[in-house]
């Protein structure tokens, strides 16, 4: 039995080429896009990944057009919707990472409703990243720990307790980082938190991406020897 990543982050990129390959808009794409989280949040789940981080909307993502931003809100608020009851049957626990502040107050409403009575015992913590940047959260991480320690010295600042500042606080780092849609880049996602990761590249694009691509992924990190620096993991 292949022992999974504790936690799999992934860039979901390639909606809008999907879309475009077919003559379609790209707002099909995005929905087609969000149709698939569903089941890969069950196949994690079910495989033992115990936290799985989709990266929905970046810091930089604002820089599309007005209209597809909205599409994009939208989809947003309808997975909130529809999903949320579901979820927790299923023993899902949401939270949401990034700076929701300059989202739509009915979007900020919902987020805050899904993020209200967490679960005791998750099956799996499903973060989506939505307004994030990891530039971002490193720098709100430092504001939030002066804000715990007025006037204290940056010197008590250390590798081991920044982690917990970080909208990932808890959580182990990621142990595998999937790209999908050909790109070769991390594009602001997790720096602090994907600092050890195995990087998986595929060129399928986010609506494609199955069960079955998954398990690929999941197979592939399996054969790496991580070594964290030393001369083997053994
Ligand atoms: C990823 O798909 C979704 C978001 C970034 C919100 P894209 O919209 O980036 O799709 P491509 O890269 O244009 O194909
Ligand atoms: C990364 O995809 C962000 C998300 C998947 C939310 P982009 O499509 O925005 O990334 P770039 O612009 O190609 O780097
Ligand atoms: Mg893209």
């Amino acid at each position: 039995m292949i022992h999974p990543p504790q936690h799999i982050a992934i860039i979901m990129d390639g909606n809008g080429r999907w879309a475009k390959k077919r003559h379609l808009s790209r707002t099909v794409g995005h929905a087609k896009g969000a149709a698939v989280v569903r089941d890969l949040v069950k196949t994690c789940a079910d495989l033992g990944v115990q936290h799985l981080t989709l990266y929905a909307f970046s810091t930089e993502n604002w820089q599309r057009p007005i209209d597809e931003v909205s599409t994009i809100m939208g989809l947003f608020i309808q997975y909130l919707e529809k999903e949320m009851a579901n979820m927790r049957t299923e023993g899902v626990h949401l939270q949401v990472l990034g700076d929701v502040s300059r989202f739509p107050p009915d979007l900020q409403q919902r987020i805050r409703d899904a993020q209200a009575d967490p679960l005791a015992q998750p099956k799996i913590t499903l973060n989506v990243a939505a307004n994030y940047g990891g530039r971002w959260d490193i720098v709100q991480a430092v504001q939030a720990w002066q804000q715990a320690h007025p006037g204290a010295d940056a010197a008590q600042l250390t590798v081991d307790n920044f982690g917990q500042y970080l909208s990932t606080a808890g959580m182990p780092d990621v142990d595998l980082l999937i790209r999908t849609g050909g790109e070769f880049r991390i594009s602001n996602f997790l720096l602090w938190q994907a600092a050890y990761a195995e990087l998986y590249f595929t060129d399928t694009l986010w609506p494609d991406f199955d069960a079955k691509e998954l398990q690929k992924a999941i197979a592939w990190f399996a054969d790496r020897d991580r070594r964290f620096g030393k001369l083997s993991s053994k």
